[in-house]
């Protein structure tokens, strides 16, 4: 009498593996903003647009200078100006990810968490949209040059620095909406966007991190040297789009006096410094962090 032997599965790669326990945590938990976020409620007066402490004119003169009534209009300008970053940014990355499974199994875990990745993204963009509009903010986006470079660059966006790239976009919006999420002196939209986004995009960050090692394995170092000035150049311009300058003018402050003060404040770069080591930890550990790239990651504070 034989025994049967138990049937041989193939062996399910990484890349396999982890797309089947992303898309298993999809399943479990997503959200559609347009029905968990509560887009009729009374927008309080009194309720910050984003963490006061992420303002960028927080622990200057002019800051203890405003009213309330000032302070709270600046941070839903600024907070607006953030999301919208977020949303030029997401609509440049599904196409990246749209492109990057175009060749590929569409049976694979890998490229289904990809497409669940694209759906979640338009979802965020029409609630990062829709929170802008509820707030009455204008529709601020990157600076016009910035804009039009994203288009064109949009048609190299792949491989390796793609990956780094949104990850380290994901990672910058993350560090400040877990902030947003848990302030109660934060507006309700605001928070429930952020904590949406967040538990989303842990999804979009593992995915991420797991194909930048991936496609940087046995990278040489003429490949590892570009990869780096390529994502270094990605996030510096994400940082620097990250607060319009029109949010000044816009409530109603002194614009020179405004930008002058937010330029040198210490308190905003010390938060981004201290809130970005997460993501300079992964950079450097997957070695996107060296050469030239330094000095932009400087220039944004977060180095
Ligand atoms: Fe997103
Ligand atoms: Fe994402």
């Amino acid at each position: 009498m034989t025994t049967a032997l138990p049937a041989q599965r193939p062996a399910v790669s990484d890349r396999e593996e982890t797309a089947r326990r992303l898309l298993a945590s999809s399943a479990r938990k997503s959200y559609d903003p347009m029905i968990e976020v509560d887009w009729e409620a009374p927008v309080p007066a009194d309720k910050f647009g984003l963490t006061p402490e992420w303002s960028t004119l927080y622990g200057t003169k002019l800051w203890d200078e405003m009213t309330l009534e000032q302070k709270v209009e600046l941070t839903k300008h600024e907070a607006a100006s953030v999301s919208s970053v977020g949303l030029w940014f997401e609509i440049l990355l599904m196409q990246m990810l749209l492109r990057d499974v175009y060749g590929r199994d569409k049976h694979s875990r890998h490229v289904q968490f990809a497409l669940t990745e694209v759906a979640d993204e338009c979802r965020h963009s029409v609630m990062f949209a829709r929170a802008g509009e509820r707030f009455g903010m204008p529709s601020y986006g990157p600076h016009p040059v910035i804009h039009k470079l994203g288009r064109i660059w949009g048609n190299f966006f792949r491989g390796a620095n793609a990956y780094a790239s949104v990850m380290a976009a994901e990672e910058i919006l993350d560090m400040m909406q877990r902030d947003f999420m848990k302030d109660e002196r934060v507006q309700p939209i605001t928070r429930t966007v952020s904590k949406i986004h967040v538990l989303e995009e842990a999804r979009h960050i593992r995915f991420a991190r797991e194909e930048v090692g991936r496609r940087l394995q046995d990278a040489s170092r003429a490949r590892l040297a570009v990869e780096r000035v390529s994502t270094a150049a990605v996030v510096y311009f994400v940082m620097k789009s990250m607060i319009r300058k029109d949010v000044y003018a816009n409530a109603g402050l002194d614009t020179e006096r405004a930008i002058a003060e937010a330029k040198n404040n210490q308190h905003y770069k010390d938060t981004v410094r201290k809130s970005g080591a997460k993501l300079m930890h992964f950079l450097t550990e997957s070695g996107l962090v060296g050469g030239p790239s330094k000095i932009l990651y400087k220039k944004v504070n977060l180095l």
